[in-house]
């Protein structure tokens, strides 16, 4: 979380193309999903004030809007600038501590995303030398530490002093750093955090995320850990922490920004979810042969290895571990192999139990999520086969694994997953029947069968999605009810969760989600009369339980929301109002079922008059653990 971006263009007659302060206000904007409770950028150059200007807004999902309100008196030709936008974890979400921050001089400004963990240890020693602190970041320490390390050896200039401040530094960071007495210059490092860079047009920049400078460039290069590099005007030089020159890696990227518009509607929620069909099918393409058989190209292990698998580890967090619950069910079925899931947070801490057969599986959307690719990164240090599902190419956490199998989804930028949960679930579904295809667990005709209805999905997504006018008007009706109960049982379980966790995440209603059956042993005593329960009731084989346990809540006044097959009068009976939705194999009926629950969440937030693409609190890509 928190978006860093970078442009230098020098302020010579040989001066790029682009503004400074165009690219960083644009850039920002693109960023913006990662974090948005405050926005700043400083600017050094010849005809900024004392070489340095700085402007910092913290106006919760305003803050852009108020930076760019703050730039009207900007200089007109600063030769580089750097810009942040923030997701608060150390200190209040406000001004003081909105980013650039900088040194006791003012002449340097740096921007940063991560968390520094020994902070305190090193701004006491900097206080006791007499730097003075301005904000309850973390990050300040950085700002305070190269101008200590600058002032002690000024010739080994802002990038020396950067490499010596980073060798004392422990946690996780990205950072971009500008000095006033070097106007042309961007020094940039990260550890964990992502960034990548680019030069085109005598300029070079750099961000946290391709989008954000996608417009300037198709050719990437990526910093990797503890390397630092140094952006002039057409040109970056990039070394290691001990100031060994290395070449960083180039990354080719095909799609353009017309992903990242919102193309009529009216937030990029409601587009991505339109696009859902098209996800599901992109992610299938090619991977499913006319004869029946699945190819995964991008899966460089063997089918060996695949055989020597004893033991699956799904990791993932938010949707992608909603995600990977369904894919459980999936892999235990079809390839007849265990399947443990964990929250990515604890797999990491808790000495799990994994050996070179285990496989284990990261399943993340930006492929940055830091509790996710530090699982993945234990994993692989303990020897597991490492499989990762990530929707952006080239992602850290592609790049850590032994496999990738990429979804197609195209861009993402509404920080509640959508399109990318429909894709990661069908991505984790081919590896399931992949693994069951190398396994020989399923017979032929089985897995035809399967395939063919695998098929069908892309157009089952669309079928759903056309009932949007039914699900708003069921959401009109419980638009003043406090709280929710979300219930599913076998597949319909991990739908309720991602059913519950999109209700509370956009409209900020109290809503959980349960296994049915565990109902009895305690959430029951959460129902009383209007209390809503939306249950997941499509066909499967324990759908006469699921309505035993609809039944109960209903019986104690509970208003029953039923997400049901189409046509299918039985399960109806049992609700106050039915979400329908297309039938399908059940193994594969996540993909639909939760296509209502995501659009009831929608209405909801709408109805409510809530911005869906920027709840609060939250950011898409969560980079700190
Ligand atoms: C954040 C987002 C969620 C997402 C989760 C995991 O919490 O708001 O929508 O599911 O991160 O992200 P990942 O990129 O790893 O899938």
């Amino acid at each position: 979380m928190c978006g860093i971006i970078g442009i230098t263009t020098g302020s010579g007659p040989e001066a790029g193309d682009q503004s400074v302060l165009d690219v960083l206000v644009e850039g920002l904007a693109r960023l913006e999903y990662r974090g948005y409770d405050s926005a700043g950028l400083a600017m050094v150059g010849p005809l900024a004030a004392d070489g340095m200007w700085r402007v910092r807004a913290a106006n919760g999902t305003r803050s852009l809007d108020d930076l760019i309100k703050g730039t009207k008196d900007a200089p007109g030709h600063p030769s580089a600038g750097i810009g942040h936008t923030r997701w608060a974890t150390h200190g209040r979400p406000n001004e003081g501590n909105a980013h650039p921050h900088a040194d006791c001089t003012g002449n340097l400004a740096l921007v940063h995303n991560g968390i520094i963990e020994n902070h305190l240890e090193l701004s006491d020693r900097l206080i006791d030398d007499g730097h003075h602190f301005e904000s309850e970041t973390d990050t300040e320490v950085l700002a305070h530490l190269v101008e200590s390390h600058l002032a002690a050896r000024p010739d080994d200039r802002l990038a020396g002093a950067v490499r010596l401040a980073l060798g004392e530094v422990r946690g996780a960071f990205s950072i971009a750093v500008v000095h006033a007495s070097d106007p042309d210059v961007i020094v940039a490092a990260r550890r964990v955090s992502p960034l990548i860079m680019g030069v085109s047009d005598g300029a070079a920049f750099l961000a946290s995320d391709i989008p954000a400078i996608l417009g300037l460039t198709h050719d990437f290069f990526i910093l990797d850990d503890d390397q630092v590099a140094e952006l002039r005007p057409g040109s970056i030089s990039v070394t290691t922490l001990d100031g060994d020159p290395v070449e960083p890696d180039p990354l080719h990227v095909e799609w353009d920004l017309d992903a990242a518009r919102k193309d009529g509607f009216d937030d990029f929620m409601a587009k991505e979810m339109h696009e859902q069909p098209k996800a599901v099918a992109d992610t299938l393409l090619d991977r499913l042969l006319p004869d029946g058989t699945l190819v995964l190209d991008e899966v460089h292990l063997t089918n060996e290895e695949f055989r020597s698998i004893t033991k699956v580890f799904v990791v993932a967090c938010g949707s992608s571990y909603h995600a990977g619950l369904m894919a459980k069910y999936a892999i235990e079925h079809w390839a007849r192999l265990p399947v443990e899931i964990d929250i990515a947070s604890e797999f990491r801490y808790r000495n799990p139990v994994v050996d070179g057969n285990t496989l284990v599986i990261g399943v993340s959307q930006s492929g940055e999520t830091v509790d996710t690719s530090q699982a993945v990164r234990e994993a692989k240090a303990l020897g597991a086969k490492v499989l990762v599902i990530s929707n952006v190419v080239d992602s850290s956490m592609a790049r850590d694994a032994d496999a990738v199998l990429y979804t197609r989804a195209g861009p993402e930028i509404g920080v509640a997953a959508t399109k990318t949960h429909l894709a990661q679930i069908i991505a984790l579904e081919i590896l399931a029947l992949y693994l069951a295809q190398v396994r020989e667990t399923l017979s032929p005709a089985e897995a035809r069968g399967l395939l063919d209805a695998m098929g069908a999905l892309p157009d089952k997504v669309a079928e759903a999605m056309e009932r949007g006018d039914a699900v708003h008007a069921v959401a009109e009706r419980y638009r003043t009810s406090p709280s929710f109960l979300f219930l599913g049982r076998h597949v319909g379980y991990p739908v309720a969760l991602e059913g519950a966790l999109k209700l509370k995440e956009i409209s900020y209603l109290r809503a959980e989600g349960f296994p049915a059956g565990e109902l009895k042993h305690g959430p029951i005593a959460l129902v009383e009369p209007g209390t809503v329960v939306v249950g997941v009731a499509t066909r499967t084989p324990v759908w006469e339980k699921m309505i035993a346990n609809i039944a109960e809540v209903k019986s104690r006044g509970a208003s029953v929301v039923l997400v049901a097959n189409d046509g299918d009068v039985e399960t109806a009976r049992h609700a106050d109002d039915v979400l329908w939705v297309p039938a399908t194999e059940h193994l594969f009926a996540p993909v639909i079922d939760v296509v209502p629950l995501q659009m009831f969440a929608h209405s909801m937030a709408r109805l409510h008059g809530l911005d869906v693409d920027r709840p609060r609190n939250l950011a898409k890509t969560v980079t700190v653990e």
